[in-house]
């Protein structure tokens, strides 16, 4: 039997909610998100299989580690892993530091040439290494800087840039309105603001007055960081500084797919069903195999390490004879056959977890 026209057309209420929910989608120039709840870009952490797994679990974009814009140093293992992006969903965010501006511009440039469709700029990195050299949130004390790098990095490319900034240089100097603006009005797509001060480093707890101050003073898409860890927190948040979205850093670590329960909570206001410990454990195995591939035995085995640590801390409670063996083995071969063991034996205890 052919469907009513009433069965197909929306009713005027769900035309309003559906508008609603057309309204949350995140722009960033030719892309749109496919969720508002996106990553945090974290030195050491957010290598490539990690943010495959991220945006696996419903990340909306999941930025590169901070690439330096010294090409010089670009030769190094380490760097050439941060540039590669194979195989990873669009789109591809690089995010550079440094501090002089045609620098910026020629390293930007270089990599939207190795295939990056977002150049993200970090100004909200507090690390003394790269504060020691005038980079990352260390700019923020010159605003007259900040226009330069961001009007010649944005006159490079012909891809999207966005900006991570903190919320100022230090209590006492929350420019963080000023530089949003300076942001928008030297064609930045997007704004990343972490509701601390550099002088903060992580200590104290995130605010979110500046970000609401600066949402109500910008256009482009801003997304508000710092202290989300829950599902909860995450809409609290949106609705009190009126963001388009929110990034998550660490409450990502070992739980990558907390993406999944923020989405789900934001879109429909429900808890997701749980996941069962059996596909954890699997999650977690097929995490291993991505780290091995990428890294090699050596390397893999020691960033596993960490990633390893946090599932336990998340999942296993942390018994100390487990994180002895995943801690302490040699080889990729004998920490996968620790992982198997320890993760078979939790999911064989009971059924679902997060
Ligand atoms: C281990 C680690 C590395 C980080 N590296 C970077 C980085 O390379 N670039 C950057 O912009 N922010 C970096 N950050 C800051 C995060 O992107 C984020 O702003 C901060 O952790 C606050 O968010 P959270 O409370 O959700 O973790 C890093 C944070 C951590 C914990």
């Amino acid at each position: 039997m052919p469907a009513s026209p009433r069965a197909v057309v929306a009713s005027p209420v769900q035309m309003i909610s559906l508008r609603v929910e057309e309204q949350r989608l995140v722009r960033i120039g030719p892309y749109t998100l496919p969720s508002r709840v996106v990553l945090a870009p974290m030195a050491g952490v957010t290598d490539r299989p990690f943010r495959v797994l991220c945006r696996r679990f419903g990340a909306g974009l999941a930025a590169s580690e901070m690439i330096t814009a010294d090409q010089r140093l670009w030769h190094t293992p380490k760097s050439r892993q941060r540039m590669n992006h194979e195989g990873e969903p669009a789109p591809r965010v690089v995010q550079l530091t440094g501090a002089d501006p045609n620098a910026l511009a020629q390293a930007a440039r270089a990599n939207v040439a190795l295939g990056a469709e977002i150049i993200d700029l970090n100004m909200g990195c507090p690390a003394k290494k790269v504060c020691g050299r005038a980079c990352g949130s260390a700019l923020l004390c010159d605003e007259s800087l900040v226009a330069r790098i961001l009007e010649a990095v944005v006159r490079a490319v012909d891809v999207p840039v966005t900006l991570k900034i903190r919320t100022g240089w230090d209590r006492e100097h929350r420019n963080g309105v000023d530089i949003a603006r300076i942001a928008e009005s030297s064609g930045v797509a997007a704004l990343a603001v972490h509701g601390r001060t550099r002088a903060d480093f992580y200590e104290g707890v995130a605010e979110y007055h500046t970000i609401r101050a600066i949402k109500a003073r910008v256009r482009i898409p801003v997304f508000a960081n710092g202290d989300i860890g829950t599902p909860q927190k995450a809409r609290e948040v949106l609705d009190f500084t009126g963001a388009d979205g929110v990034m998550i850093g660490r409450a990502s670590h070992g739980a990558p797919w907390i993406f999944r329960a923020v989405n789900a909570h934001l879109r429909e206001g429900i808890e997701t069903p749980a996941l069962q410990r059996t596909e954890l454990r699997d999650i977690i195995l097929d995490h291993l195999d991505a780290l091995y591939s990428f890294y090699g035995e050596e390397s893999g085995v020691r960033i596993a390490r960490k990633h390893l640590g946090w599932y336990c801390e998340q999942l296993l409670g942390s018994p100390a004879h487990a994180r002895r063996e995943l801690m302490g083995a040699a080889d990729t071969a004998a920490q996968f056959a620790h992982a198997v063991k320890h993760f078979d034996h939790w999911a064989s205890v009971a059924s679902a977890w997060a």
